[in-house]
């Protein structure tokens, strides 16, 4: 089976009655077939991204082909995305070795600079088939090694996602609402009005990233205000890691270590097959 696009990916969601996909990031090769389970158990399609960091450490090709060889085997309409990524040599390497959607992050940057290499981006990606994530507005927190400090955070207005919509195009578009990336210290307050807006602005398929710790309530009320692809990356390494934490420490070092791991993708499907059903 092709992998799939995004919005390919999210046309077979809405026929399955959901309203947005989840894009779940992917920490460890070990994890994969429990991200098969969750989305068969709940019949959706299924979005995994990887951080430029553990593309890197599991390798392009492995990642292509193993994901590639489940989504047929299981049966699930699967996309692979490249989450978060500023550089353009390893977004095209990522589009060679046959990732189906793309994030180009270029929201560091002075505006115009960021639309002109979105525009590259999509140049590249639009004659393979391959889409695109941009970002607009600085998200807090940290994500792959990278630290937005909280007083840098900027909120993304609806001046600025109009015009740069209207000048890139993108298949997606991420959004400053009030979540940040990784663990909360306090309540996430997402500025469901600011979103409603962006949205009507553009009429761009949105996207939620720091998915961990919104409440489910926010989640909901998110989906039904324009966005279609929600990020949750922690989550689930919080809850593998506690696990193995568990397991490892009680164990005998000649018990087979699959039996360390079992709790732990278990815990990673539950997760994943909790985040799905508020999609719908
Ligand atoms: P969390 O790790 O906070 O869930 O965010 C993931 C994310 O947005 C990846 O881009």
């Amino acid at each position: 089976m092709k992998l799939y696009n995004f919005t390919e990916l999210l046309q077979v969601a809405k026929q399955r009655d959901f309203k947005a996909l989840g894009s779940f990031n992917l920490h460890c090769l070990e994890m994969l077939p429990a991200y098969f389970k969750a989305a068969k158990a709940t019949n959706s399609p299924l979005m995994i991204q990887i951080s430029t960091g553990t593309a890197k450490y599991l390798g392009h090709k492995l990642l292509v082909d193993s994901i590639r060889s489940l989504s047929e085997s299981e049966d699930v309409p699967t996309c692979l995305h490249l989450d978060h990524c500023s550089d353009l040599a390893a977004i095209k390497f990522a589009m060679d070795a046959g990732f189906s959607s793309v994030m180009y992050d270029g929201s560091h940057l002075p505006f115009e600079e960021n639309i002109a290499n979105t525009r590259e981006v999509i140049g590249m990606a639009r004659p393979r088939n391959i889409t695109v994530e941009a970002e607009l507005g600085a998200i807090g927190g940290s994500e792959d090694g990278k630290c937005v400090a909280m007083s840098d955070m900027a909120f993304t207005t609806v001046e600025e996602a109009k015009r740069f919509v209207e000048e890139t195009h993108p298949d997606m578009l991420a959004v400053s609402v009030g979540t940040v990336h990784g663990l909360y210290t306090g309540k996430a307050e997402i500025q469901h009005q600011r979103l409603a807006d962006i949205y009507a602005a553009t009429q761009t398929p949105l996207v939620l990233h720091g998915g961990t710790g919104v409440s489910d309530e926010d989640m909901r009320q998110a989906v039904q205000g324009g966005i279609e692809k929600v990020n949750v990356g922690t989550e689930m390494n919080v809850q593998w890691v506690g696990e193995c934490q568990n397991t490892f420490s009680k164990g005998k070092v000649n018990d087979s270590v699959r039996n360390f791991l079992v709790p732990a993708n278990d815990a990673v499907r539950n997760v994943l097959m909790e985040k799905i059903a508020l999609f719908r």
